[in-house]
């Protein structure tokens, strides 16, 4: 900080920029209970910050046992999706004052924060996403061609490129899976996060394995299980059009056109 008491990273805040906001976290921890249980922390906090960033003050004054997982910290990485206020978001991305009224210098209700649901919960936040991405695995996320080595890059036309461009934006955060009901009901359906990787492959014209990708997602627990919910779509924190992208992978199923 410098003298005019601004750091590099912009004004200091003051006591007057500070609100006072109940985080009540569900916290599970197996080896010391066999159920979870919510828990209250109050926090002092500037209603710009983000919910990662109370998360990191919770843990680092309060309770240094509390956990959960973030590492870019930037939108990025897909480390720290979870349930706040009953919905899918990246805690990164999230900041307090669009989640949480605030009056006479106090949040009107607690935030809650718990983990993404439909996978088991290790401890706190943190969940097993092996299932989630053994379903992305198995639906073979890289290109696939045959011969033909290109002594420079592979050429596209950018309407090629285009067909689908949204499905790259993934960062395999899990909120769309994590958000359906389906998913929810049986963990062996592949899931929406899956379906959108399968899609940037079937749907790129360099590579040659669609039809095998589209079999696999032919299969009971393909993407035929998607209700068309839409909570995938709207719980995508990087605004990629997943139902759109399932319903397109079903009509190339349908047409073997893609
Ligand atoms: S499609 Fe969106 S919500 Fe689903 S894993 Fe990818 S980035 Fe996350
Ligand atoms: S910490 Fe990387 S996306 Fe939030």
């Amino acid at each position: 900080m410098d003298k005019s008491g601004e750091s590099a990273a912009g004004p200091e805040p003051t006591a007057s920029h500070l609100v006072t906001i109940t985080f009540r976290i569900r916290r599970f921890n197996p080896e010391v209970a066999a159920d979870a249980e919510w828990e209250d922390f109050t926090l002092d906090i500037d209603p710009k910050d983000r919910v990662l960033d109370a998360l990191h003050r919770i843990k680092w004054e309060l309770d240094g046992t509390l956990t959960f997982r973030r590492s870019c910290a930037h939108g990025i990485c897909g480390s720290d999706a979870m349930r706040i206020n009953g919905r899918n978001r990246l805690a990164c991305k999230t900041l307090i004052k669009d989640i949480t009224g605030i009056k006479d210098g106090k949040g009107t209700k607690p935030v809650l924060v718990e983990a993404i649901k439909g996978l088991t919960v290790l401890k706190d936040l943190v969940v097993d996403m092996e299932p989630f991405f053994q379903a992305y695995r198995d639906v073979m996320p890289f290109l696939v061609t045959s011969g033909n080595e290109p002594t420079r890059e592979r050429l596209q036309s950018d309407a090629d490129r285009a067909r689908f461009d949204d499905t790259t934006k993934c960062i395999l955060c899990a909120a769309c899976t994590s958000s359906c009901p389906v998913f929810w009901n049986d963990g062996q359906y592949f899931g929406p996060a899956a379906i959108v990787n399968a899609h940037r492959f079937i749907f790129d014209s360099r590579d040659e394995a669609g039809e095998q990708r589209l079999e696999i997602l032919n299969d009971k627990d393909g993407v035929w299980r998607c209700r068309t919910t839409f909570n995938c779509t709207d719980a995508c924190p990087r605004g990629i059009e997943v139902t759109k992208a399932i319903q397109e992978v079903k009509r190339a199923l349908i047409t073997r056109r893609f």
